[in-house]
């Protein structure tokens, strides 16, 4: 195991009703807010009337800020920061999932910065500070409600590029798991890749002697694989929503990559694919990550056999490991296919002309390499996305 130090800093507040309380957690940081959000779910849900009836309660002026698009984009968090400056709003409240939530931790920072925002996307700048942010979540996917990290697309050149940076974990994240009961069939699915995704770019590790960690992630992991299917048939079932939701959260609150790397190959090029053809993260995922392993399972047969054997209760042939490593690649692709996730190009409907141009960026042009579990150049990347077309 590496050395370590772990501090997640944000503050869950987990179960039913707990929306009503979020008027009197924000006063603990200011009484002028900016209010973000998306394209209306929220809205048509009755959580917007139950959101203002707390913030009114609490005596909080708010400024309105909606249409946040899923894979958000610098126009909108441009718009954020002129809005937060224009009328002196020192909190954001993102209430949705991890666009609307990436957005506000974009603007939190952009509006403390002296300079263009994007600068800190692009990597020619860090964030040294960044207005509080405080999330109600309303679905389990992307983790952001207790990350330090934001993504945003720039729609000038379509590049969708991360930022990470203990200033943006969020102060506050409010977990009810009824908000889910909502979700089209599509997102849960797509939720649930994204979930399993960041366990598995952390299961996926060079590191040795990580049993600990390693336990944690498979655990989480067939957690989500048991509930999923359930919620799918039983959207009101509150119990199967809560351990999705606290898993989603807990996959990604950085937890389970204490005293290891992880890989990220799979997340890089996935962006590409996002960026370019705003295609949701978690189903871009359902089909970059099986490419990625069948590309790179034979660096490292036994851990793909760990994962195959306990988190797929694949059967071990102990004659042929490479067999075993197989079936839980393929276990994971019917997994998807099973919860209406793509695992095709084709089936994401992404035309293959572009992917040189992916392979291209995702590496700056080779002058990089993506991933730390296999180091990967422009032609790796090529053969992964030709792999999953
Ligand atoms: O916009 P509205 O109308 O609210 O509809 C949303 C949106 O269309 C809808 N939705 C959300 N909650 C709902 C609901 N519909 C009905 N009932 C509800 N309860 O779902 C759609 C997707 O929302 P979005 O916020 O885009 O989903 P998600 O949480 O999957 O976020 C995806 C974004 O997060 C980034 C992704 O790249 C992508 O841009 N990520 C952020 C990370 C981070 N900051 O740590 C890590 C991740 O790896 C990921 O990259
Ligand atoms: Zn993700």
């Amino acid at each position: 195991m590496d050395n370590f130090s772990f501090l997640n800093p944000t503050k869950i507040i987990f179960g039913r009703g707990t929306e009503k309380n979020v008027g009197e957690e924000i006063l603990n940081y200011s009484k002028n807010i900016l209010l973000h959000y998306g394209g209306g779910s929220i809205k048509k849900t009755g959580l917007y009337d139950r959101i203002i009836k707390s913030l009114d309660n609490a005596g909080i002026r708010y400024v309105e800020l909606s249409g946040v698009k899923p894979n958000p984009r610098l126009s909108m968090v441009y718009e954020g920061i002129r809005l937060c400056k224009q009328e002196k709003l020192d909190f954001i409240l993102a209430v949705g999932g991890g666009s609307t939530i990436d957005s506000s931790k974009a603007i939190a920072m952009g509006v403390l910065y002296d300079g263009d925002v994007w600068d800190i996307y692009s990597g020619k700048a860090t964030a040294e500070s960044a207005l509080p942010v405080g999330t109600v979540l309303t679905i389990p996917a992307a983790g952001s409600e207790s990350s330090n990290s934001s993504v945003i697309t720039n729609e000038d050149g379509w590049y969708k590029r991360g930022h990470s940076s203990d200033v943006i974990y969020p102060r506050f994240s409010i977990l009810r798991p009824e908000l889910a009961y909502t979700l089209p069939k599509y997102q849960v699915g797509c939720g649930a890749a994204d979930i399993l995704a960041h366990l598995m770019e952390r299961y996926f590790t060079n590191t040795q002697h990580v049993e600990l960690t390693d336990r944690l992630i498979e655990s989480t992991m067939k957690t989500i694989i048991h509930h999923i299917p359930k919620v799918l048939k039983d959207p009101e079932n509150y119990d199967s929503w809560a351990e999705i939701m606290w898993g989603g959260a807990l996959a990604h609150n950085n937890l389970m990559n204490t005293g290891r790397v992880g890989d990220w190959a799979s997340h890089n090029i996935e962006h590409e694919l996002s960026g370019i053809y705003d295609v949701a993260h978690g189903a871009g995922l359902a089909v970059v990550f099986p490419a990625w392993m069948k590309y790179v399972y034979k660096h490292d047969i036994k851990r793909f056999c760990q994962f195959a054997t306990r988190v797929w209760d694949v059967e071990p042939n102990f004659f042929s490991p490479e067999e075993t490593a197989l079936e839980g690649i393929s276990r994971l692709e019917r997994f998807f296919s099973s919860i209406g996730m793509p695992v095709t190009l084709a089936e994401l409907k992404v035309p293959l002309d572009r992917l040189e141009e992916m392979a291209d960026k995702a590496t700056n042009g080779d002058k990089s390499t993506l991933g730390q579990f296999v180091p990967l150049k422009r032609a790796d990347v090529l053969s992964i996305l030709k792999l999953a077309a």
